[in-house]
């Protein structure tokens, strides 16, 4: 279930990939649930914090002017971080930048030296900048290859448009179905394979016509495409299993007392910061109330002060940025307990790297 429309329902054919309109530049993004994600962190002087998806480095930027602190920004689109050098003009070496995936944050910032922070957020999803370059392909709002490689087009991982060619029929459905909540799964997929026997899909207005042939719009007018394109996204990046890595990692290295603030914008990414906080601060219950406590071990919670339920943000904010409605945020608090054992799904690689990272 996606919690609300995201703002992706107008058609713009402003960049054909073959030429034609030239599209506006990229919005800049603007920063979700920022107050309330700074309200958590309350930064002091001499802390240290990680940004986890530094994007336009909104966060960052809050962060570092609430306190006189160091933030690292982490962000696996080059683009991102390249664009985000021009912030340490104002905030010097206050702010340092790494390209790379959250779930690595543990051996990123080891090679500076940093194994312990304060505080670590993650603002999950894609930036503004990312969904308006039709380059990158991620919106079906204007025609380009269908890319959506957060590390960009030319990173090592398969491509959607590389998914969407040669993926069995099957898997095709299920990942529909199980990424963007498309009830009608087995018919774009079944829709998608009959195409591509015809010609290879390779750009984003094909597949969002491929989906618009077999969905119908909602009555609350999200374009049929949303579903499978976030879908696709989902997929290409790994992003649940990123998520899964990139919480252990912050669990390794927020110090005791230090503060985890996750901002999801779908329940499937909710549900699992929800699932991991509930287990990590000991609330999971047992699976049978017959079994003795002493059957089900586990470790002292590593979590504690987990917020109640997902925090939304408040109107005055979705009045003025649509995108918000769909944030959720939830925090916690650092224990000094050991962090738990990482089960081996959280060990999955969850990110792709560049094919220059690769070369290293
Ligand atoms: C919603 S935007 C963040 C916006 C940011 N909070 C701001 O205020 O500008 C999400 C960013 O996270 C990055 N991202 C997503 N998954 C990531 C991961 N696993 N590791 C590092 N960066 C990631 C995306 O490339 C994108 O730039």
């Amino acid at each position: 279930m996606i919690f609300a429309p995201p703002a992706m329902t107008t058609m713009h054919a402003c960049a054909s990939v073959s030429g034609g309109a030239i599209c506006p530049p990229p919005a800049i993004h603007k920063p979700v649930l920022l107050d309330k994600v700074l309200k958590a962190f309350t930064p002091h002087d001499g802390g240290v914090y990680v940004d986890g998806t530094f994007g336009a480095g909104g966060y960052s930027a809050a962060i570092l002017e609430a306190a006189d602190c160091t933030v690292w920004g982490i962000d696996r689109d080059p683009y991102a971080i390249t664009t985000g050098t021009a912030m340490k003009d104002k905030f010097g070496d206050r702010l340092e930048l790494i390209t790379g995936c959250f779930g690595d944050m543990g051996s990123l910032l080891a090679k500076h030296g940093v194994t312990r922070v304060e505080g670590v957020t993650f603002d999950l999803g894609v930036s503004s900048m990312q969904l308006d370059q039709p380059e990158r392909g991620f919106s079906f709002r204007f025609n380009g290859p269908l890319d959506m490689r957060m590390e960009g087009n030319d990173a090592a991982g398969p491509s959607a448009a590389d998914i969407v060619n040669n993926m069995d029929e099957k898997e095709l459905a299920d990942i529909i179905y199980h990424y963007g909540s498309e009830r009608r799964s087995l018919h774009v997929a079944r829709a998608i394979v009959k195409a591509r026997s015809e010609s290879p899909i390779i750009h984003t207005f094909q597949l969002a016509g491929i989906v618009r042939s077999v969905v119908r719009k909602s009555r609350d007018g999200i374009d049929p495409a949303t579903r499978t394109f976030q879908a696709l996204r989902i997929h290409v990046n790994n992003e649940i299993g990123e998520l899964d890595r990139g919480l252990a990692a912050a669990e390794r290295i927020l110090s005791p007392g230090g503060t985890l603030a996750v901002v999801s914008f779908h329940s499937l990414e909710d549900r699992r910061v929800k699932g991991f906080l509930k287990q990590r601060s000991g609330a999971t219950p047992r699976p049978s109330r017959h079994l003795p406590d002493t059957a089900v071990f586990s470790p002292a919670p590593s979590f504690t002060n987990i917020s109640r339920g997902a925090v939304p943000p408040d109107k005055a904010e979705t009045d003025v940025n649509p995108r918000a409605r769909s944030g959720r945020m939830r925090t916690a608090i650092r224990t000094n307990e050991p962090a738990w054992e990482i089960n081996p799904e959280q060990r999955s690689t969850g990110c792709f790297p560049t094919r220059e990272n690769e070369k290293e």
